[in-house]
C-alpha cells in the first residue's frame, strides 16, 4: 500500500518529528549500506546516509534552540537500524520502487511543515523538502537505467552545505 501523509496540529509537532526521523533515517541507511553486498548499492545507501546526516546537521541549531531534539538521541538510532533489519534481503531495485511509492508522502508532510513553519525556519524547511525530492530522483534514474543516480543527491549536498555558510 503507498505511504500516506501523516497530518501535523503545529510547526513544533512537524519538526520535532521530522527531526527524529532524518535522525534515525541516517542510521537505517547505514545500517542497509553495511547489508548491501552490491558495492555501487551500498555506495547509494550510504549517499543516503549522508544526506541525512548533513539534514540533521542543519536542523540541529534550530531543534535546540526550541528544544525539540530528542532526549534520548541514542534511542532514536537504534530505531534506524531496527527498520533497516526489518528490510534485509529485499531487492535493491525494490527498494528504489519503495522510494518512489512511498517518499511523496513526506514531500507532503514537509509541505505542510513549510505552511506552518515561522519565517526564518523556512529555508530549513525547503531543504526537507529538497532532500526528499533529490531521494526521489535519484530513485527513478537507478529505475530508468540512464544517467547517475548520484547527481541528484551530490546537487543537495552541495546545496545544504551552502545553506550552511549562509
Ligand atoms: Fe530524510
Amino acid at each position: 500500500m503507498t505511504a500516506t501523509a501523516r497530518r501535523f496540529d503545529s510547526f513544533e509537532q512537524a519538526f520535532a518529528l521530522s527531526f527524529e526521523e532524518e535522525i534515525s533515517g541516517e542510521t537505517y541507511f547505514a545500517t542497509l549500506a553495511e547489508a548491501e553486498l552490491d558495492p555501487r548499492n551500498a555506495a547509494i545507501f550510504a549517499k543516503l546516509a549522508r544526506v541525512e546526516a548533513e539534514t540533521v546537521a542543519a536542523l540541529r541549531p534550530l531543534a535546540t534552540a526550541l528544544g525539540l531534539a530528542p532526549v534520548n538521541e541514542v534511542a532514536i538510532q537504534r530505531k534506524g537500524r531496527d527498520s533497516a533489519h526489518n528490510r534485509k534481503g529485499q531487492p535493491f531495485s525494490d527498494f528504489m520502487a519503495h522510494i518512489v511509492r512511498d517518499y511523496p508522502a513526506y514531500v507532503d508532510e514537509f509541505a505542510q511543515l513549510h505552511e506552518l513553519c515561522p519565517p526564518e525556519a523556512k529555508t530549513l524547511a525547503q531543504l526537507l523538502t529538497d532532500h526528499e525530492i533529490a531521494m526521489i530522483d535519484m530513485a527513478h534514474i537507478f529505475l530508468a537505467g540512464v544517467g547517475d543516480p548520484h547527481a541528484p543527491l551530490d546537487a543537495y549536498l552541495a546545496q545544504v552545505r551552502r545553506s550552511a555558510d549562509a
